[in-house]
């Protein structure tokens, strides 16, 4: 063996352990899962999707629990990519329990596992949740404390608006900008839309990075199109990026598509609130464009005719909000509260770490704007208000604002507010449970609230 050599003294004898043990490490390293990340599966309230990266070959394996024992485990599979820089893996957690904190670590017994990380699933029943959002982030320092804020924050999940890295074909800054995102992303969902920068076409890869690193709900739909439910709010995830390159069938396809998720939306009595994140602003006022009148002319028909309540969007380097808006006009120049329903609000929040633009002259829909570091912090109350905090880097706050909800007390939408409203409301009293009709409100219980609000408008409309 090494270590009777003749010749060897004792120091060169540990030199060489030394070495030994740091060549273990190394190759133990070279495997151990990295920049792992949360999505919702395709119902948040009980499946999960788990990403991470190995430098070489190992099993694709996550174990998980209601406690740190774990004790379940699921095979995901490898995923692929031209110019990927590792092995990417990625594996889905199905039939979970909602409003549940799992325990998880990934790996391989063979290789090691990561560290054993939490996540919560959704709840069925409506409860108060916050969220966070910001687009444009990029691996500046300043990119740092935006994903601090919201680690801080600890939100249900968070909204990434497009532009994530700035790779730009340069396939390593990936792997630095998932490193550095992962204390976030390995414990809190992060739900994204793609921006023009996940078009690598400096590499002719399009969105193939993007795609392969990022899982999110349902088939790909036109390059990265989706939506979830939390709680009774529906999140839409549309590319606009695609939306702009697509030819004329396939946009008109993706507008289709859209609009039937927003009729949907409209036509299910769980849905109370309607969110659409997307990259690219309709409206904004930065000197570089201004408006765009191609998306204006599009999509805002369907945002007003679906009564979309907030659309959240960044590409422009900046915060900017909308007052309420209907075909371009302002329905209300309030500036911290808003009725749900009278417009759609447009916010851009593409501050989330890179350089800054200035802004042109300011347009009338424009309700507040400020060139600066930004992340919203948006919360909700089942029954109560939508309420959205735009804070700067530093955690100051730019404004805040909030819509109180509408109700139809017309159950039977027959233009009236009457006895049979009443008694539909009497017969429920006292039940629990999500998207009753009867449960006016979205509370989840049918109770003297919701009775109140039919004697409130007894007698509308009749
Ligand atoms: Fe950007
Ligand atoms: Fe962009």
């Amino acid at each position: 063996m090494w270590y009777d050599l003749p010749g060897m003294n004792a120091h060169r004898r540990f030199a060489l352990l030394l070495g030994w043990i740091a060549c273990l490490s190394l190759a133990h390293a070279q495997v151990m899962p990295r920049q792992v990340r949360l999505s919702f599966g395709d119902s948040p309230t009980n499946s999960i999707r788990i990403m991470w990266q190995t430098d070489q070959a190992t099993d694709t394996l996550v174990e998980y629990g209601e406690t740190p024992a774990l004790g379940s485990i699921a095979y995901g599979q490898q995923v692929t990519y031209s110019l990927q820089t590792g092995i990417l893996h990625e594996a889905t957690l199905t039939n979970l329990q909602p409003d549940t904190l799992y325990y998880y670590r990934v790996g391989d017994p063979q290789n090691g596992f990561s560290p054993i990380y939490t996540f919560r699933t959704a709840p069925v029943y409506p409860r108060p949740f916050l969220f966070t959002a910001f687009g444009d982030h990029g691996t500046r320092s300043v990119s740092r404390q935006n994903t601090q804020n919201v680690i801080n924050l600890n939100p249900d999940f968070h909204l990434h608006l497009g532009d994530l890295s700035y790779a730009n074909g340069v396939q390593t800054v990936w792997d630095t900008y998932l490193d550095q995102v992962e204390p976030l992303t390995r414990q809190i969902p992060m739900m994204i839309t793609l921006g023009n920068h996940e078009w690598e076409d400096e590499v002719g890869i399009g969105y193939e990075a993007a795609i392969a690193r990022f899982a999110m709900p349902g088939e790909n739909t036109y390059n990265v199109n989706y939506m979830f439910d939390y709680g009774n709010v529906r999140f839409i995830a549309f590319n606009s990026d695609w939306y702009q390159r697509a030819n004329s069938v396939v946009r008109n396809e993706m507008q289709q598509w859209l609009q039937n998720r927003l009729a949907e939306a409209r036509a299910n009595p769980c849905v109370r609130w309607l969110i659409v994140f997307q990259h690219h602003p309709l409206f904004g006022s930065v000197a570089r464009r201004g408006y765009n009148q191609f998306l204006i002319d599009r999509l805002q028909p369907l945002f007003d005719q679906y009564k979309v309540d907030l659309v959240l969007q960044g590409h422009d380097h900046i915060y900017e909000r909308t007052y309420p808006l209907r075909n371009s006009t302002p329905v209300s120049t309030a500036t911290g509260e808003y009725l749900q329903g009278e417009g759609t609000i447009y916010i851009t929040c593409g501050g989330g770490g890179v350089g800054l633009y200035t802004f042109g002259t300011m347009p009338p829909t424009t309700a507040y704007r400020e060139s600066t570091y930004c992340y919203l912090v948006i919360s909700l109350q089942p029954g109560g208000s939508l309420t959205v905090e735009a804070r700067r880097v530093d955690n100051s706050l730019i404004e805040h604002f909030s819509i109180l909800p509408t109700f139809n007390a017309d159950l039977n939408r027959d233009g009236c507010v009457d006895d049979n409203d009443l008694l539909a409301v009497l017969f429920d009293f006292g039940a629990t449970g999500n998207c009753m009709a009867t449960d006016i409100n979205g509370d989840g219980f049918v109770s003297d609230d919701d009775l109140l609000l039919v004697l409130f408008s007894f007698g509308g409309g009749c």
